[in-house]
């Protein structure tokens, strides 16, 4: 009990230690195992910045001349289970099967772990990495009511109030390290390597995402012809906030992972940018602030709070 008390800090919704110890077996052995391919992209993201989204912008674009718009496997799978995460592959069995995933073209894979963590392989070899990331405080306000709407196990104790797991998020108590080192990882790999590693953010998605479909699929050496205007128009409409969310597949699918199972639908919520002021307060802001303006200071990043 203790032991559970104590790790109720390692996480914003669980107060079990041992549902995040979970996590921590595939994180390894998808370091150990998983051999990346030169042609590979990896798509990284913390959870709810926008995983969704990319996966199926990056998978239409690299599958553009393998299906038509209207025959697209987007519109009966979940962009999740067409780009496989890294991590769910939990045995070595699992992680050599997914040599044969996406054959027709580059693979695409997924993932939440921080940059030091990734396999060498990844490091390695010549895959393209693309990260995601969203102002911190849309991604606290979209984390809690997924983690609350698939009731992640919390062995029956009540999730934490909204301040509590608000004080643990500013302390950078998180399943995958603080926020800040995550982005900044990223950030800096992105400075350092640009040809490997393409850094987006999910406002500027939002604000003109035929932009950024162009400059994925440039990065992974796949761009547009200037005849592919209208495939472009398609891949973006296919992909938009409103179609997906109104599929049948994610309003009725459960997506299974080895090690939990999310209700399609959840992966949708409202897709906006600025929601954190329905839910925090001022105050909460400009505490956040603060933390974020001396962790990211000097490096150049920053992030778009409203539409
Ligand atoms: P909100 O909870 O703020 O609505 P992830 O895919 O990393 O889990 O992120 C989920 C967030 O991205 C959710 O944000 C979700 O609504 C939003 N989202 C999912 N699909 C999207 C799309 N096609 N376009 C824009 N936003 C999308």
């Amino acid at each position: 009990q203790e032991r559970s008390r104590e790790g109720g800090r390692l996480c914003l919704y669980s107060n079990n230690f041992w549902t995040w110890v979970k996590f921590l077996r595939p994180i390894l052995n998808s370091q150990k195992y998983f051999k990346a391919h030169d042609t590979d992209i990896i798509i990284s993201t913390l959870p709810k910045s926008g995983t969704t989204w990319l996966k199926a912008l990056t998978y239409s674009i690299v599958n553009r001349n393998n299906y038509s718009i209207n025959q697209s496997p987007l519109l009966i799978s979940n962009p999740h289970d067409l780009v496989p995460r890294l991590e769910f592959q939990i045995n070595q069995e699992d992680l050599i099967n997914v040599e044969n995933t996406n054959s027709a073209g580059p693979r695409i894979f997924s993932t939440h772990v921080p940059y030091h963590l990734f396999s060498n392989s990844i490091h390695k070899s010549k895959c393209k990495v693309i990260y995601i990331c969203r102002n911190p405080l849309d991604h606290f306000t979209s984390l809690r009511p997924f983690l609350l709407e698939n009731e992640f196990e919390n062995d029956g104790e009540p999730p934490l109030s909204l301040d509590e797991s608000f004080d643990m998020f500013c302390r950078g108590i998180y399943p995958y390290g603080p926020f800040w080192e995550h982005v900044l990882g990223y950030w800096n790999a992105n400075l350092r390597n640009p040809d490997k590693l393409l850094f987006l953010k999910y406002e500027d998605l939002q604000q003109d995402v035929v932009l950024y479909v162009k400059k994925i699929a440039e990065f992974i050496g796949l761009g547009f012809s200037e005849e592919e205007d209208d495939v472009i128009k398609g891949i973006v409409q296919l992909c938009t906030f409103e179609n997906m969310k109104n599929l049948e597949v994610n309003k009725t699918g459960i997506f299974s992972g080895n090690i939990i199972e999310v209700k399609n639908c959840s992966f949708f919520r409202k897709g906006q940018v600025g929601d954190w002021a329905n839910y925090l307060t001022p105050e909460m802001k400009e505490k956040f602030d603060k933390i974020i303006e001396a962790k990211l200071q000097g490096s150049g990043l920053k992030f778009k709070y409203s539409a």
